[in-house]
């Protein structure tokens, strides 16, 4: 059958769990919302970037510093991978009648309904897993009239162990690290619900509940869609051996079955590159700084209006969240009638389906400007 090439998922995996897990929080600091381990460098959210991604613009004139051994909180906060064999998974359950719920409360307006994605977010399920793990075979290469294979979790990632750990760790992406282990579980089970999956022969229909034992029996449709193999004991010689032979992979070579030095593109092939000399406008640059900083960086560009777009937008936006909308003059003068010192402390402190700060990364004062703004709007 059409194998991909697991070295792309492998490294796909790790710069999400890059991402993730430079926003990791310890369990003391998730109560505050505050993305900050023993006081360590955080990357907040800014103009929809997070420090990962940031262009390091310091890096060709920094010095060499080897850093600082990692405290054992920061070790903790790294080390919770979720693994296919169950390391990792803790016990609990949940329903997918509950993830439905909280799916609807905090994942619809990015992931769409049923989790159909638009707007930029990944869709999380495409239909059925079994049917659409068939699409992956389809070869525009090859036939370019084709449609192209559908990649979601159902019909593609081999194990069901890195969507509960992307879901605890990382979702929602506002307010990663939110959701407790039984929500995890029933989101988990919802996401099987959506992709139309079974667990041992059982449909995973809406009176479903999911524990660790039963989680643990959930066998992808792709499971066996990856090469080479890098599990078991040989995983070393077996990787050898399938990168010895081009025959095994990139689409060019695999014409010529050899080895190429030289003039090995096709001269028709289309090639793309990046235009404009590439992304620049980063801000702030990315810290190079590796000690303990001494006091908290707050002097980062703070754009309000931007900021609201990242953070208050997706539930202030539009009706049906619940959220007073930005621009609804009724909705806001009810607000008020509490008296701007409890708008701001409700929003500094969540109320109902109001998150802490909104989920988002800013500081006391910024978010006593985002709240201003959205007043000012709404007169
Ligand atoms: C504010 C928008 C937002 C919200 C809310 C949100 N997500 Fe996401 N989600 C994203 C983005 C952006 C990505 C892609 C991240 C990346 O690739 O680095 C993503 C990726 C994912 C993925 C991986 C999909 C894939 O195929 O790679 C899963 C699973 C997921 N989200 C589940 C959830 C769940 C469950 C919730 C609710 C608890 C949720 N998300 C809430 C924005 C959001
Ligand atoms: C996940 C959805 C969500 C996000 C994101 C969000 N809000 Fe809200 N917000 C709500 C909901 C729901 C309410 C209504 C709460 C209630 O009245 O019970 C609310 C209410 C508020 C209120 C009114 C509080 C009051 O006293 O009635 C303010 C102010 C506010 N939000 C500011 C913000 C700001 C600023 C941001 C961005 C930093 C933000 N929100 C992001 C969901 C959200």
């Amino acid at each position: 059958m059409f194998k991909l090439d697991r070295k792309l998922i492998i490294s796909a995996c790790v710069g999400t769990m890059f991402a993730l897990s430079a926003t990791a929080l310890s369990a003391d600091s998730r109560a505050t919302n505050k993305i900050n381990i023993d006081g360590g460098v955080s990357y907040p959210v800014v103009n929809s970037k997070t420090g990962p991604y940031w262009v390091n613009t310091q890096s060709a004139n920094m010095k060499i510093n080897n850093g600082r051994i990692p405290t054992a909180n920061e070790i903790a906060a790294w080390d919770k991978d979720v693994m296919p064999d169950g390391t990792g998974l803790p016990e609990g359950s949940g329903s997918v009648e509950d993830g439905e719920e909280i799916y609807e409360a905090q994942c619809i307006m990015c992931h769409g309904d049923f989790g159909s994605g638009g707007g930029g977010y990944p869709a999380l399920s495409k239909g059925n897993a079994e049917e659409l793990q068939q699409t992956l075979t389809n070869n525009r290469w090859k036939d370019p009239e084709a449609d192209g294979p559908t990649r979601v979790f159902g019909s593609y990632w081999p194990y069901a162990s890195t969507m509960w750990w992307y879901i605890r760790d990382g979702m929602p992406h506002t307010k990663s690290k939110t959701l407790s282990v039984d929500e995890t579980y029933a989101l988990t089970a919802y996401m099987l619900n959506i992709n139309e999956m079974s667990i041992d022969g059982e449909e995973v229909d809406e009176e479903y509940i999911l524990d660790r034992e039963k989680f643990l029996k959930i066998k992808m449709p792709n499971v066996d869609g990856f090469e080479p193999n890098i599990d078991g004991p040989n995983a070393l010689n077996d990787v050898r051996k399938y990168y010895a032979n081009p025959a095994n992979f990139g689409g060019i070579k695999k014409e010529v079955s050899q080895r190429c030095m030289k003039d090995c593109q096709k001269s028709t092939a289309k090639i793309r590159r990046i235009q404009n000399g590439g992304i620049k406008d980063f801000l702030p640059p990315m810290s190079v700084a590796k000690d303990l900083p001494k006091k908290e960086a707050s002097d980062m560009g703070f754009n309000v209006m931007k900021s609201y777009e990242n953070n208050c937008m997706p539930c202030h936006g539009a009706e049906g969240m619940g959220a007073p909308v930005t621009g609804d003059k009724d909705a806001w003068a009810e607000v008020m009638t509490n008296g701007m010192d409890t708008v701001q402390k409700n929003a500094l402190e969540g109320l109902n389906g109001m998150p802490a700060k909104g989920g988002a990364s800013v500081s006391d004062n910024e978010l006593k400007l985002l709240v201003d703004y959205m007043i000012e709007k709404s007169k």
